[in-house]
This record gives C-alpha cells, structure tokens and sequence, in this order.
C-alpha cells in the first residue's frame, strides 16, 4: 500500500497567504497543516508516501518537508506542472504508484478519526474504492455522495447546485490499482479539470466495488482564514500539551495549558492557555488569549489578541484594540508611529481583508 498526498493547487480562497507559499504549509498550532496528513498516513503503517507539487510552491514543499525521515517514512515528489484536477493528479503520479494499492489524502485537509479503520475494510473487503463522506451544511461546496442504506455509493457529483444529500466527500480516498483505468477513460470537467469524482463514478457505473462510510468526529477542509481558525482551535484544544522551553519573568502569568518554544521571551504578559508560541519570539505587555498560535521570531509588544493565528516573523506592537480571529502572514507588521494616532495608515498586500468590528 502506498500513499499519495495532494500539495499542489492554487490555493486561491487563502490569498494573500497563498501569493507567497504553499497553502498545505500554513501553520496549524505551529505545524504545518501537511504534517498531520504524513503523520496520520505513517500512524495507519504507510510510509512510502509519494506528494504532488507544483511549480510555484513545490520547492518550498519539499524544502520543509524533506525526504521523509523526521516522520520515519519514505517521501518522492511528484511535479505537476499545472493543476488540472485531483485525477489529474494521481495520471501524474502513475509510475510511483504502479499497480499498488493507495490511499489519497488531500494536502490541505484534517481529521480527527484514525485512518487504519478505513484501511482495514478497504483491504479486508477488497473493494476498488472507499470513499469517506461526513454530514455538512453547505453540500455545494463539496463532492456529494448519494448512497443507498447499505452504504453504497448511487451517484457522485462534484459541487452541485442543487445537492442530492448532505454528504460530502472528505479528501481521503481509498483506491485499487483499477482507478488508472477510470481516470484514462475520463474527459475532463467543464471547469476544465479531470475530476476523482468522475472517475469513481466511472468506477461505479462499471460495476466496481465502490463503498462509502460516514467518518466520525470532526473533519476540516482547511480553504479559507475562518477553516485554519477552526483547525488551530481544535488541535489546541485536543493536544496534551505544557512546555515552557523560553524565559517568562516574574511579572507574567501564564495559566492553562501553554507551550513557549526555545528563546523566546515573555515579559510582564498573561499567557491564559491553550497557547503554542514557537522559538525565539519576543512578547512584552501583552494578552495572549485562549486558542491563540504564534510562529516562531514574532514580536508582540502592547498587544491583545485571542483565537488567532500569527504566522512566522510578524510583529504586532502598540495596536491597543483587541485582536480576535485573525490570521496574520509571515513577516506582516501591524504597529503604530505616534502616541495617540488619528489616522490608519496601510500597505496591505492584495486580496487581504481588514476588518474593523
Ligand atoms: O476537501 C474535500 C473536497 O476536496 C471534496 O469534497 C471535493 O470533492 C474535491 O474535489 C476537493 O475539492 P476542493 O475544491 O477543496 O479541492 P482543491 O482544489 O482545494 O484541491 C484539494 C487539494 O488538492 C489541495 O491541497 C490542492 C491539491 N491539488 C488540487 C488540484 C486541483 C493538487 O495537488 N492538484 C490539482 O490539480
């Protein structure tokens, strides 16, 4: 059995984040969303893992990334040149692939559940599909799974107008070495893409052993600001974590379950858990509030935020509103020039959202 993880794409609804890397490599509680699709792939007993990449942010991919090691498994890249679709995709990635069995797992999603579960009855029932549905409200945004009591899989369309079930396609699929055949005797959509969709409806028109099963507990398809929220929260909330590695002085408060990486400063702040800071982070008169990830080399000074994300090298000094539910980019600086401003001054990239509440 061997994996394949989706890490190309545009990653257009994350802009502006997306101008610059890779969306799969935002950071959730501090580690790339990518990270936890390798390490739930190799804890199901897969490490000969193959991930697509495409040109633009493919390097920053496997530079991150690496050959595999850090997670015990084995790691090829595959180059897709554009991003013609997930059976596009896998067309590409035929020759590592060859006849085995695989799963697919899309780089930019998260779940809770286990994969080896799944695994066991893909395998055990020896079916040429399984696919993973969960129950959502907006089933246009999404693949939507019409399945009948048995759990079999009627119909599949790919984001309906008008849906036939509340059933979405989570991006974890199963697959026998018979999808290769599907996807070469698909066209592709009239978005111009070679859907999966398509070829495992081929797959079920042809008689083959399709199976559905609804997937407990949470799934995240981590697209847009308000998705990498959700995903930060509940990881934060779910990891057994308290490690203080950084200095706090005797005038901060940290309470609850908070994690502060190597060289990182805290002073005269309240840290109130669940909170991941990274390494080498400065942090001075400051609230940090509940589900809160801050990247590594952040400065924060006179600053107060919850429920937020700040990536990589940002700095936030002297903004005296309280931040909330934001997601701020590598390097972006949010601060003030005089003691009482009047005005708002900007150099806001494109796509960026700013949001007075
Ligand atoms: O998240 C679940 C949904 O994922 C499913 O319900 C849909 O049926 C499925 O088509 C897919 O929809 P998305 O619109 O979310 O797909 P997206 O374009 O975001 O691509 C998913 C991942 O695959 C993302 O990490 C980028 C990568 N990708 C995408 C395309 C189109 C590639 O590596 N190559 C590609 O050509």
């Amino acid at each position: 059995m061997k994996a394949l993880i989706l890490s190309g794409g545009k990653g257009t609804r994350l802009r502006p984040l997306t101008y610059t890397g890779a969306k799969q490599l935002v950071l959730v509680a501090n580690k790339p969303i990518l990270w936890y699709g390798i390490e739930s792939i190799v804890a199901a007993g897969i490490t000969d893992i193959g991930i697509i990449i495409s040109p633009e942010t493919g390097n920053e991919v496997k530079s991150k990334t690496g050959n595999g090691d850090r997670f015990g498994a084995k790691i090829t890249y595959i180059l897709q040149d554009q991003p013609a679709g997930l059976a596009h995709a896998v067309k590409v990635a035929q020759q590592f692939l060859g006849n085995y069995p695989f799963i697919m797992y899309l780089g930019d999603n998260l779940i809770e559940s286990q994969l080896n579960l799944f695994l066991d009855s893909f395998s055990q029932q020896n079916l040429d599909s399984l696919i993973l549905l969960h129950p959502v409200t907006n089933p246009s945004a999404f693949g939507v799974a019409k399945v009948d009591s048995q759990g079999r899989v009627l119909e599949l369309i790919e984001k309906p107008e008008n849906p036939p079930s509340n059933l979405a396609l989570v991006g974890i699929y199963f697959f026998s070495e018979i999808i290769h055949q599907a996807i070469a005797s698909i066209q592709p959509s009239v978005r111009g893409e070679l859907e999966i969709t398509d070829a495992i409806q081929w797959l079920i028109n042809h008689q083959k052993k399709v199976q559905s099963c609804q997937i407990e507990g949470w799934w995240l398809d981590t697209a847009k600001k308000d998705d990498i929220l959700e995903a930060n929260r509940i990881i934060l909330d779910t990891s057994p974590m308290s490690s203080i590695l950084g200095q706090t002085d005797a005038q901060s408060q940290v309470i609850g379950r908070v994690q502060i990486g190597a060289g990182s400063q805290i002073i005269n702040s309240t840290i109130r858990g669940p909170v991941v800071i990274g390494n080498d982070c400065y942090i001075e008169r400051c609230f940090i509030g509940p589900y809160s990830s801050i990247a590594d080399q952040v400065t924060l000074i006179d600053a107060d935020l919850e429920h937020s994300v700040i990536l990589e090298g940002a700095k936030v000094v002297g903004i005296s509103y309280r931040i909330v539910d934001s997601l701020i980019g590598q390097r972006a600086q949010l601060t003030i020039a005089s003691q009482r401003p009047k005005a708002l001054r900007f150099l806001v990239g494109d796509d960026s959202q700013i949001e007075l509440i």
